[in-house]
C-alpha cells in the first residue's frame, strides 16, 4: 500500500536527475506516471521501464515545455493514455549562466521560457480538469537561487523567484476548489546540472551549508511525495526548502 495508490502523476523533465528521482518516488508510493523529456528518448524510456518494474503504468513523451503546441499535444496524449492527471510536478529546468551585463536577450528568454512560462502553461492546460473534480496537487520545483539570488544567474533567479510568486498566487486562486499548489526549493543537489560547477565553487557551497554537503535527488523527491500525499492536505502556497540549511 502506498500513499499515492490510484493516482496519476505528470513529471516534466523526468529523464534524469531530480525529475527521474521524483518519478520513481511517486511510482514507489503507488502512482502511475507520465514523464516528459526534451532531448534523447532512451533515458526517459529507461525511467518508464523502471517504473513499470515497480508495477505501475508509465508513458514517456517528447515535450519541450516552452513550446505551446507541444504542450497542447501532450495534454491530448495524456487524456488518451491516462484519462485524468491528479498530480503535476513542474520539474523541467535549464540554466544559461553569465554575469548580468554579459547576459544576452536569448539567454534571458530561454531560461524564463523553460523555467517560468513553461510551468505556467502546463498548469493552465491541466488544472481545469482538477478544478472540475475538486481535487489535485501541483508541485513546482523552484530553487534556493529564487529565494536568495546568485551571482551569474539573474535569468534563473528571476525565473525561479517568479515561480514562487506563481505558486502562491495559484494557491490562493485554487484553494477553495481542492487543488493545492506548492513549491520545493532545492539547494545544491548532485545532478548533471551541478556536474559542471567548478570544484572550488562546490567547496564554497559545502562551506556555506550547515550540513556541509550537497543534497541527493532522492531527498528532493521525498519532499515532493509529501506535498503530493494526503498528509499535506492542509498545505498550500508553501515553499519547502531542501537545502541542508544553506538558506533558512
Ligand atoms: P538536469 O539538467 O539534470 O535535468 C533537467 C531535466 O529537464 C532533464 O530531464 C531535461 O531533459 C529536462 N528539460 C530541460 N529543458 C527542457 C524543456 N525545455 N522541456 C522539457 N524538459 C526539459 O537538472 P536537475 O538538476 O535534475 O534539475 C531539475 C530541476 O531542479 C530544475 O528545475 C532545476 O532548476 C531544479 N534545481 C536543481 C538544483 C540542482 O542543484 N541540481 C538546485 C535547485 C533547483
Amino acid at each position: 500500500m502506498g500513499v499515492l495508490d490510484g493516482k496519476t502523476s505528470l513529471v516534466t523533465g523526468a529523464s534524469r536527475g531530480i525529475g527521474k528521482a521524483i518519478a520513481l518516488a511517486l511510482a514507489k508510493e503507488g502512482s502511475d506516471v507520465a514523464l516528459t523529456y526534451a532531448h534523447q528518448p532512451e533515458p526517459a524510456e529507461q525511467v518508464a521501464a523502471d517504473i513499470e518494474k515497480l508495477g505501475r503504468k508509465a508513458r514517456f513523451y517528447n515535450c519541450n515545455v516552452a513550446d505551446p503546441g507541444a504542450n497542447d499535444k501532450l495534454v491530448d496524449l495524456l487524456a488518451a493514455d491516462f484519462g485524468q492527471i491528479d498530480i503535476v510536478v513542474n520539474n523541467a529546468g535549464i540554466t544559461r549562466d553569465r554575469s548580468f551585463l554579459k547576459m544576452d536577450r536569448e539567454m534571458w528568454h530561454d531560461v524564463l521560457n523553460v523555467n517560468l512560462t513553461g510551468p505556467a502553461m502546463v498548469i493552465h492546460r491541466l488544472v481545469g480538469q482538477m478544478l472540475e473534480r475538486g481535487d489535485g496537487r501541483i508541485v513546482n520545483i523552484t530553487s534556493i537561487v529564487g529565494q536568495m539570488g546568485n551571482f551569474g544567474q539573474a535569468n534563473y533567479a528571476a525565473a525561479k523567484g517568479g515561480l514562487i510568486a506563481l505558486t502562491k498566487t495559484l494557491a490562493r486562486e485554487f484553494a477553495r476548489k481542492g487543488v493545492t499548489v506548492n513549491a520545493v526549493a532545492p539547494g545544491f543537489i548532485e545532478t548533471d546540472m551541478t556536474a559542471d560547477v567548478p570544484e572550488a565553487a562546490l567547496d564554497k557551497v559545502r562551506e556555506l551549508t550547515p550540513m556541509s554537503r550537497l543534497g541527493k535527488p532522492e531527498e528532493v523527491a521525498a519532499a515532493v511525495v509529501f506535498l503530493a500525499s494526503p498528509a499535506a492536505s492542509f498545505i498550500t502556497g508553501e515553499v519547502l526548502s531542501v537545502n541542508g540549511g544553506m538558506y533558512m
